[in-house]
């Protein structure tokens, strides 16, 4: 195939998910001479891989749009042809109204569909006009991307399933991303071990509802049929070289015994886990449609840390849903208190056009929804401090990922996801080194080499 060198800039919000996919669509067209360019300005192609979960998140996109439409103006006045593409949720929510509203769009890809960018890219450069492609193919898209996976470093992310069949009442989620679907476990196994052979040494296996994962086992399997999260978790952590696995997003409904047991058995499946009940009102989770209680919610926890007992938690929290009082908002408050959060993260309500909720009466006013937000990231900031104090003087096993601002200084995650700084040899990079913990602030660690020297530990 003739190759021509062009540059392409992707700019990636909102999820891990989106992360992943923006690392496939780079590898997707780097085989038709597309390289990575550190700006949009310079680029002849740039990918926006959008967010549709709160308003906020969308709007991001149209103020990129104007800026780039500018670069594109600049860029034509040079005598250069900028291409811009939407990708992601909003392409997937607003189609052809991107295109209406932001006329500078060449192309718009759902999530499901850029596995055909270069065709989709080949064709607006024919001068064939702008290309639109949010259909939900019956292929796979994961059948026809590249199998090579680039070094993305020691912690890398790996999509597992995809969609969300939950319908909260509140979330786009099941509308942008679609249906349920989870990969083959075989295909999942041979990826990892790609990822491992290019040097990682974590794995965080990505879903929107991870643990809903339902895939197809391998045929050599003896118990063949389907595989849960727990069963593939346990077949990842015997890889040789897999020194970590995470799991992101679960829904408390999906914690099943296997997945219990996976907590309970394998060393690698590190003792964190996001998992998000958005509020402790039953009467709101009702509304949510979230087909779990609070006291629900409380007893997975007490399982999950009875088999872990140093199991931390995170969640996500929505305030001021439409009905939400103030009896209601206390007892988020008093769920927060009980569980204890090492993280959070925590939004006001964002009515999202088409979802039930949106279209609910009682919607709560601006001002209520910050004064509850401010009340409960202060109780979550707090939780956070004290759980970041607590490992003052401890050693903790951190997997450095990158350089850090300081010279010499490198930037690694705990087992508990902490950010953890620490001045050490390059050579820990890309490894797990122990390090003494002799500062704790609100968001990262301050971590020592101990005297001896840094023990590697992996
Ligand atoms: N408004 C506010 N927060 C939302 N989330 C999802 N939809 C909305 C919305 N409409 C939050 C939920 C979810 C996280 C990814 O985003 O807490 O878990
Ligand atoms: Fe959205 Fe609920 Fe599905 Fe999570 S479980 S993606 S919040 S619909």
């Amino acid at each position: 195939m003739r190759t021509l060198r062009k540059t392409l800039h992707i700019k990636t919000y909102g999820c891990q998910m989106n992360v992943y996919d923006s690392a496939r669509m780079a590898e997707l067209l780097a085989p038709v001479g597309y390289e990575l360019a550190p700006s949009a300005e310079q680029a002849d192609l740039v990918i926006l891989n959008t967010c549709h979960i709160r308003e906020k998140a969308a709007e991001k996109v149209y103020s990129e749009l104007g800026r780039l439409r500018r670069a594109k103006e600049a860029a034509a006045a040079d005598g250069r042809r900028m291409m811009i593409a939407v990708a992601g949720c909003v392409a997937q929510a607003e189609g052809a109204e991107i295109q209406n509203r932001a006329p500078v769009v060449d192309i718009v890809v759902g999530p499901q569909a850029y596995h055909r960018l270069p065709e989709l890219i080949a064709r607006a450069a024919r001068a064939e006009g702008r290309q639109l492609d949010t259909a939900f193919p019956a292929e796979s898209k994961f059948d026809l991307l590249p199998q090579q996976r680039q070094n993305e470093g020691p912690a890398a992310f790996l999509t597992v399933q995809e969609g969300c069949d939950k319908f909260c009442t509140f979330c786009v989620v099941p509308y942008t991303r679609g249906a349920e679907a989870s990969r083959p476990a075989a295909d999942i196994l041979a990826e990892a071990e790609r990822l491992i052979a290019a040097g990682a040494v974590e794995i965080t296996l990505l879903g929107q509802n991870v643990n809903a994962y339902r895939g197809r086992a391998p045929v050599a399997a003896p118990d063949a049929g389907s595989w849960g999260l727990g069963r593939l978790l346990r077949a990842l952590a015997e890889l040789p070289g897999l020194e970590r696995l995470r799991y992101t997003t679960s829904h408390p409904r999906d914690v099943d015994d296997e997945l219990i047991e996976a907590h309970r058995d394998l060393a690698p499946l590190m003792p964190f886990l996001h998992l998000p009940v958005q509020s402790g009102s039953d009467v709101v989770l009702e509304a949510m449609n979230r087909r779990h209680s609070a006291d629900d919610y409380r007893r997975t926890v007490d399982r999950l840390r009875g088999v872990r007992p140093d199991l931390a938690l995170s969640s996500d929290f929505i305030v001021g849903f439409p009905g939400e009082r103030d009896e209601d908002f206390a007892r988020t408050l008093a769920l927060v208190s009980e569980v204890g959060y090492a993280q959070a993260y925590s939004f006001k309500y964002s009515a999202r056009p088409g979802t039930p909720a949106a279209a609910l009466p009682r919607q709560v006013p601006e001002p209520v929804k910050a004064e509850r937000l401010a009340v409960l990231q202060q109780l979550l900031d707090a939780q956070q401090l004290a759980f970041n104090r607590q490992n003052l003087g401890r050693r903790l096993a951190v997997l450095f990922e990158r350089q850090g601002r300081l010279p010499g200084q490198l930037v690694g995650r705990s087992p508990w996801m902490q950010a953890v700084h620490a001045r050490l040899p390059q050579e820990s990079l890309g490894r797990i080194v122990e390090v003494a913990i002799v500062g704790a602030g609100p968001n990262s660690l301050q971590g020592e080499a101990e005297a001896a020297g840094a023990r590697a530990v992996a």
